[in-house]
């Protein structure tokens, strides 16, 4: 069955960066600097990179290896590969999670848009710490703020999927990528230079191998797996509007360092200012939306900066909720033979009336969290590990990874961590996440 009118990357580039794209997000920058300094700073960093290696990247991989093979949405590609087994189900769960993440992702995406007007009204100089905590409590309990903004976002991600796949997600990522890096480095310049750079840099990097607990080790599984946007078919849709000649592994490289590079330097970035106004280093939302504008409030230039930084955050959600919606398009788009108009309009909508619950109840925006991260993207890749190493052949594999790519010895290397280490990873986190050791 030919599928007309699937759209392709211009190239290789244009697959990069909406892989980087998709990668980069808020696990980049608010989640992945605290974990760090949680968990025992440079030792950390060199335990996530491990991660990234030995079950990141060969599963980024296999997911574009079947993407590209293919050239369908996750429940196609299952489809094509192996015709009437129950492997669809992998599928199908693909486009389940990519729907309910996006659904409270794009709340979150809300308040970043949010704090984005907050910063260009000026609305945090001359402001005392405790008024800066109200600007936040105050937005989450409202809920018809949050609901405005949520709309927003999920219109801009509307309108750039519905323009396809070249001309829309392509063209997003290569206007919004260079500015996100560009930011990130006028940024870091920045904050290097505040007097909490010192500490900033020390909490972040300070070696602590007594903190290097299984805990930790999990954590950083974890938060590869979430943080390179695995599990959910997205790189399988991806993969698929790329061409039989690309060198896939490259790629893949390329975004996994590229991803990594974000992460780290973000810390770079929030830890100096966190520390320059002896504020408290604590996790989660209110790190980026209480603490930072404390910092913003103070700072020299503080309006510029406060600017960049919520810019630079929503490009950065933007970037990955195009590609949550592509996967659940690119499904009714193959498989149920809707127009790309008619997919991105109308599931966009459908996003939108979920994500309501979450953005008027803050313990349904946890639920729905706890649900994606815990259960849904674990088990996602745990199967796809174990169908690239287990259900596809041998020759299978290696016929697909070799288009584009020569040597042996990576073939080799990445058989085995996808047949054996990614899913014992994948089965320690998940009964990690269910309290059972
Ligand atoms: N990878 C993105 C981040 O690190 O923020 C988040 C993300 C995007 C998670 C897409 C899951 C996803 F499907």
């Amino acid at each position: 069955m030919q599928i007309l009118a699937r759209g392709n990357w211009s190239g290789a580039v244009g697959f990069i960066l909406a892989a980087m794209g998709s990668a980069v997000g808020l696990g980049n920058i608010w989640r992945y600097p605290y974990i760090t300094g949680q968990y025992g700073g440079a030792a950390f960093i060199l335990l996530y990179i491990a991660c990234v290696f030995a079950v990141g990247i060969p599963l980024l991989l296999a997911e574009s290896l079947i993407g590209r093979k293919t050239q369908r949405n996750p429940v196609g590609a299952f489809r094509v590969l192996r015709p009437g087994s129950e492997w669809v189900v992998a599928g199908r769960l693909s486009v389940v999670s990519s729907f309910v993440i996006l659904s409270y992702y794009a709340v979150v995406a809300g308040w970043v848009l949010h704090y984005v007007y907050l910063s260009l009204i000026k609305s945090f100089a001359g402001k005392s710490p405790q008024e800066i905590a109200t600007l936040f409590t105050g937005m989450i309990a409202s809920p018809w703020l949050q609901i405005f903004w949520l709309m927003v976002f999920m219109l801009l991600t509307i309108l750039i999927i519905s323009r396809g796949v070249s001309r829309g997600i392509e063209i997003g990522n290569k206007i919004m990528m260079p500015l996100l890096f560009a930011l990130l480095v006028v940024l870091l310049l920045y904050a290097i230079q505040t007097d909490g750079a010192a500490t900033g840099l020390e909490f972040l990097l300070r070696p602590q191998w007594q903190k290097l607990s299984p805990t930790a080790v999990l954590e950083a599984l974890g938060q590869a797996l979430f943080s390179l946007s695995l599990g959910m078919g997205i790189m399988i849709t991806y993969g698929s509007y790329l061409s039989h000649q690309s060198n896939l592994v490259g790629c893949a490289f390329f975004v996994a360092i590229g991803d990594t590079l974000v992460a780290i330097l973000a810390g770079f970035v929030v830890f100096p200012l966190v520390f320059s106004f002896g504020l408290e280093p604590s996790a989660g939302p209110g790190l980026i939306f209480q603490t930072l504008p404390i910092a913003f409030a103070q700072l020299p230039a503080g309006y510029w900066v406060s600017l960049a930084f919520f810019v630079l955050l929503g490009f950065a959600a933007l970037t990955s909720s195009i590609s949550l919606l592509e996967v659940v398009c690119a499904y009714f788009v193959d498989e149920q033979r809707w127009s790309r108009k008619k997919a991105s309009w109308t599931l966009g909508i459908v996003i939108f009336l979920l994500g309501i619950p979450s953005a008027v109840g803050d313990d349904f925006l946890e639920f729905m969290d706890g649900l994606a991260t815990n259960y849904l993207l674990p088990i996602g890749a745990l199967l796809i590990a174990l169908f690239t190493g287990w259900a596809l052949t041998h020759d299978e594999r290696r016929e697909e990874f070799s288009a584009g790519e020569s040597s042996a010895f990576r073939f080799a290397s990445w058989s085995f961590l996808i047949r054996f280490v990614s899913p014992v990873a994948l089965v320690l986190i998940f009964l990690h996440q269910l309290r059972l050791f």
